[in-house]
């Protein structure tokens, strides 16, 4: 896009540029705030000025573009950036409509955020029995690869009628019968008269990176990706304390969600206790508390972790 390129700082080095990796995310929408605060979560600090197209790491070797997330796959295919967080659904379709542009991408892991799905929905007028009623309807979508890959899978004979935007007033409109968009709390759909009868797929935001990095931007890639990792462990990872009777310690040890080695302590005065901490990899919920409780743990306390690294 010639509004958002015009004012990159192109470097002279053809392959990844000056020595500092760059990435792409989502200018606004959807995923741009998660995205600029996983990059703050993993101590990366930025000149936060959303207006523009580029800021610059001040603390890490990190350039980031804030763009349309469309973009977001050419940015990276000419290597303009190296790494992008984007959903799936843009890369998937970007896949779909062009089978040999996109090939150097690559998914290095899912983010957990930025949750939606693709799915068809209908007037609710419209009678929906199953895939076959698509047969002769006309479906409006942005994501034309991705349905027509889905239709074809399923032997179904329908035309698409591709809008960059607004599709959920194409009913309603006469352009379409039905549409294809993305959905996630379902609101849009709700408010225009519309019900989801199939979903194509399950999307969430990613980190894709082209497989043409030369060494020393692998590197940064690679402290990148590593503080990416231990950010999303440690959100999803609580460190759990609790006294336990030390005839009790087995059960209550079972009973520890996602935690392979408990940290077992003496408690000063107490013959008969221990003190038990250990790190959980998954959510600890009420009902896991309550049975450690009736397991004998008593002083139960269960709280966030900021960091982690191996
Ligand atoms: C999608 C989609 C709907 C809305 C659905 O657009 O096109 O407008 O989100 O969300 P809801 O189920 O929570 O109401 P998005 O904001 O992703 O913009 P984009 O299609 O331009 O990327
Ligand atoms: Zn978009």
């Amino acid at each position: 896009m010639d509004r958002t390129t015009s004012t990159i700082p192109l470097s002279t080095n053809p392959i990844n540029g000056d020595g500092r990796l760059k990435i792409a995310l989502q200018k606004s929408g959807r995923l741009s705030e998660m995205s600029v605060g996983l990059l703050e979560k993993a101590g990366i600090s930025l000149t936060k000025s959303r207006d523009q197209l580029f800021c610059r790491a001040h603390n890490f070797p990190l350039d980031v573009f804030l763009v349309r997330d469309d973009d977001i796959p050419a940015f990276l295919v000419t290597d303009v950036c190296q790494v992008g967080i984007m959903g799936q659904n843009v890369l998937w379709e970007k896949q779909a409509l062009f089978t040999e542009k996109y090939t150097t991408l690559e998914e290095v892991i899912a983010l957990g955020f930025g949750h939606c799905r693709l799915s068809i929905a209908a007037p609710t007028s419209f009678t929906y029995n199953s895939v076959e009623s698509l047969n002769g309807k006309t479906i409006a979508t942005s994501y034309s690869g991705l349905l027509a890959t889905y239709l074809r899978d399923r032997g179904v004979e329908a035309d698409i009628v591709t809008m960059e935007g607004a599709v959920e007033v194409a009913p309603r409109t006469h352009l379409a019968d039905l549409i294809c968009d993305l959905v996630s709390t379902g609101n849009t759909l709700t408010s225009n008269g519309l019900q989801e009868q199939e979903v194509i797929l399950q999307s969430q935001a990613i980190l894709v990176k082209n497989s043409n990095l030369n060494e020393d931007i692998q590197v940064i890639y690679e402290k990148l990706l590593s503080r990416i990792r231990a950010v999303l462990r440690a959100d999803n990872s609580r460190y759990i304390m609790l006294n336990s009777p030390i005839a009790a310690l087995d059960s209550i040890k079972a009973v520890l969600p996602g935690s392979a080695s408990p940290t077992v302590m003496p408690l000063q005065g107490r013959e008969d206790m221990v003190a038990v901490h250990a790190v959980c990899e998954e959510e600890v919920f009420w009902t896991t508390m309550e049975e450690l409780q009736r397991n004998g743990a008593n002083s139960i306390l269960v709280v966030p972790i900021e960091k982690m690294l191996d």
